[in-house]
């Protein structure tokens, strides 16, 4: 029961996040790490504080997760060589040792940087600026002491860091006088060398360590004005004979920045003048700021908004399939900081795939569980305008592979989701051209037939206005519909004669309120016929009592589910006897989540068997006995299906459970009460719960059929699919 139960809450909360939070899902690949995930590409590296190689969980959680370790602060020159002569080697050799004692390579990070740095080198004992050369000679000696006595445990050092000026600067402050920007950071060691102590510390390392890569390290390296400033200068430093082997583009980005495109163009651009490009110190800041400037909104530790996490788990997939793709030259990606409670940036901006308690956000999980063959997967141009669009809206389309496209207008929104996307992703994220246009894909194929979606602009929910709507997860959603490979057996024949659906109100005394129910009658319903005895009647019909799930109500079989359809090409067919069905609101819609060992359905029960009963078998034409009557439902409706007719089993001869559960021969009080039993669900559900329920019901000598949907889950092909095979059954 729980594990139906989930199954619906997953369908419930598609999108919710904030509701996937506490339903965590088990995770099948828990004993992966993301460096085994990633082999096949490239080390995963982690950056780490004293607290993080002190503490037993936070070193497990290392060991199993990255292959490659920078030390965030205890490397640099301020920390390590705050004073001449004097080291503070502690805590560097603390994260070293424990890199040597698990066999894990690290990053050096840094030698030479504007920024905790060993600032007493520019000045002599009384404070007054040294020549270059003097500060050649202290940056020579660090740099010999530091890499030397690292090279054991070091595959890669951070040279020179962040020494290009940012975009957005035409103009310099030199002497008072503005002058045109430089393209290097003003700092105090261009201003004593020029762009010489790059050189200068390239080559001190390299007199250190002549096997160690060397890298020139910054951030924002996908601005286009500093991208071209940081490949000026490799390539002219490179071409001067500088050791350069790599560039680190640090990857402090955002949820909205960048996007792939711009990536891509940094990526190719650098790989013209190196062989060796790192992510050195990557996070995704949950609002529109980039960089590794110290000037930042830490945000509110709040929990992250639903869609704010969507939005995170998209880029990083879409960052990391970037990287998969150019794995021939990025040969590391390392995270800055262990976990959100570790990161510069603050709590409040949930930065990185792991959270504030150590565990694994679904970022974490798409992350590592990506699909290499979608990586290089491109859907058939064979779109189409999806059948369930109004007059005239081109989109959403969906091709004949199962992909869906969308294509949404809103200038001034910052983000667009979709709450279609693969199993296990928030969702489907679109992207804005520049005439405001947001366009997007599934990342892969959806599952055949109908699926309930709604878009999140910048947080609202609202519908896509390219679909009719459809009655889901409590509110009016929008819908699509992807191809089906056996879709006829719910498609509109225009040779078959087709019976109707009307909408019946009745008033129920045990809700106090009018309820409503739809009821399809088949063609031929009321029609005079001649009787055994040669009289003129009118024939009279079994009934099925049709439930739908949590969120829906009586419009979700008769419209998304597609039933008079599929009764009518029944019936065309010759498949089966005609029956009415009865559609009615199932009351589920108030159920409150994690009340479910609670759930009785007795308010149902009595609306069902002493309300609408009575009013069907009095407005219509019905063999009003327990022989000729059914209970099924999906999900939910299924679970009512099965509590009633236990319950209940003297008004129902025939009991269906479509994505609802199973019948076990012991819980069936008096095997005699009843002439078929009919369970199903999709493959990507519970199949072998089905099989052992039919096989135990056949053991025990119940009619009992089942069906598994083919590559199908908790969605309406499967049921679909379950009420036409069902229905063959009912009533014979
Ligand atoms: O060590 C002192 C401690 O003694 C004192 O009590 C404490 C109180 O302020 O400050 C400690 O120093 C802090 C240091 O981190 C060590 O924790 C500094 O205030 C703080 O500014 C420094 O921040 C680091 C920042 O570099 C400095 O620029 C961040 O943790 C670190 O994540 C960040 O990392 C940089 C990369 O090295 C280069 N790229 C950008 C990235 C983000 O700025």
């Amino acid at each position: 029961m729980k594990k139906f139960f989930f199954a619906l809450m997953v369908l419930a909360t598609m999108g919710s996040t904030a509701m996937w939070a506490q339903w965590r899902l088990v995770d099948p690949r828990a004993n992966v790490g993301l460096k085994d995930a990633y082999k096949d590409y490239f080390t995963i590296g982690v950056a780490v504080n004293q607290r993080n190689v002190s503490d037993e969980a936070q070193m497990a959680l290392i060991m199993k997760e990255f292959n490659s370790v920078t030390a965030e602060n205890d490397w640099k020159p301020g920390e390590i060589h705050p004073q001449e002569g004097v080291w503070n080697f502690e805590k560097a050799d603390k994260i070293a040792n424990f890199c040597r004692q698990n066999g894990i390579k690290m990053r050096g990070h840094c030698l030479c940087w504007h920024s905790q740095f060993a600032d007493w080198m520019f000045t002599n004992k009384k404070g007054k600026p040294v020549k270059k050369e003097v500060f050649y000679e202290r940056l020579r000696e660090h740099i010999h002491t530091v890499v030397n006595r690292y090279k054991d445990v070091v595959y890669a050092w951070d040279v020179v860091n962040e020494a290009m000026a940012d975009d957005g600067r035409p103009f310099d402050f030199v002497d008072g006088k503005l002058v045109k920007a430089s393209p290097y950071r003003q700092s105090r060691h261009f201003k004593l060398c020029g762009d010489e102590f790059i050189a200068k510390a390239f080559e001190f390392a390299r007199e250190a360590d002549p096997d160690v890569l060397l890298f020139y390290n910054d951030y924002s390296c996908v601005d286009n004005g500093k991208r071209e400033r940081i490949y000026e200068m490799v390539k002219k430093m490179k071409e001067a004979g500088v050791p350069i082997d790599g560039i680190g583009m640090q990857g402090h980005y955002n949820i909205y920045f960048p996007e792939e495109e711009q990536l891509e163009k940094a990526i190719t651009r650098f790989k013209e003048i190196v062989k060796h490009i790192n992510i050195t110190e990557l996070d995704l800041r949950t609002n529109t700021e980039s960089g590794g400037q110290l000037m930042f909104s830490r945000g509110e530790a709040k929990p992250q908004a639903g869609y704010i996490a969507t939005l995170q788990e998209d880029q990083y997939a879409r960052l990391f399939k970037v990287f998969r793709k150019h794995a021939d030259v990025i040969d590391n990606v390392t995270f800055w900081n262990l976990s959100d409670k570790d990161s510069w940036l603050g709590l409040g901006n949930h930065p990185l795939p792991i959270d504030e308690n150590l565990k694994a956000k679904r970022s974490f999980q798409i992350i590592r569980d990506f699909d290499a063959a979608a990586d290089k997967r491109v859907p058939k141009d064979d779109w189409v305008p999806n059948p369930m669009n109004q007059p005239g809206q081109e989109y959403p389309q969906v091709n004949s592979e199962g992909f869906a496209r969308f294509r949404v207008e809103a200038p001034d929104a910052k983000s667009v989701i979709v709450s279609l996307g693969l199993g296990g992703r928030g969702g489907t994220v679109l992207r804005k051209d520049k005439d405001g246009v947001w366009t997007g894909t599934t990342e892969g194929p959806m599952d055949p037939g109908f699926h309930y979606y709604h878009l999140t602009i910048d947080g609202g929910v609202v519908n896509d206005p390219g679909t009719h709507n459809y009655f889901g997860s409590c509110r009016w959603e929008s819908g699509i519909e992807i191809p089906a490979p056996d879709q006829d057996f719910y498609a509109w024949r225009k040779d078959i004669p087709h019976g109707n659906i009307q909408k019946v109100d009745f008033w129920s005394e045990s809700t106090g309120k009018m309820q409503t129910c739809n009821v399809y009658l088949p063609d031929g319903y009321g029609k005079l016929v001649k009787g055994k005895n040669g009289k003129l009647t009118q024939e009279r019909y079994p009934v099925l009592y049709l439930q739908h799930g949590w969120g829906e109500n009586e419009t979700s079989w008769p419209v998304q589910g597609k039933a008079g359809i599929i009764m009518d090409n029944l019936i065309a067919d010759g498949k089966i006897k005609p029956f009415i069905v009865v559609m009615a609101y199932g009351l589920t819609n108030d159920f409150k989540f994690g009340t479910i060992g609670k759930f009785t359905a007795e308010e149902f029960e009595k609306l069902l068997i002493d309300e609408l009963i009575p009013v069907i078998d009095k407005q219509f034409l019905t063999k009003p006995d327990k022989w000729n009557r059914a209970m099924a439902g999906l999900s939910m409706g299924g679970m009512e299906t099965k509590l009633i007719t236990l319950r209940r089993p003297e008004v129902f001869g025939y009991w269906g459970l479509l994505s609802g559960g199973t019948y076990m021969p012991e819980e069936i009080k008096d095997p005699k009460c009843v002439k078929y039993i009919f369970v199903g669900c999709g493959d990507k559900e519970n199949p072998d719960g089905i099989n052992k329920s039919v096989e135990a019901l056949k053991a025990a000598g119940f009619n009992a059929e089942g069906l598994v949907s083919e590559n199908t889950a908790h969605e309406f092909l499967t049921w679909r699919r379950c009420l036409y095979k069902m229905a063959q059954s009912l009533f014979k």
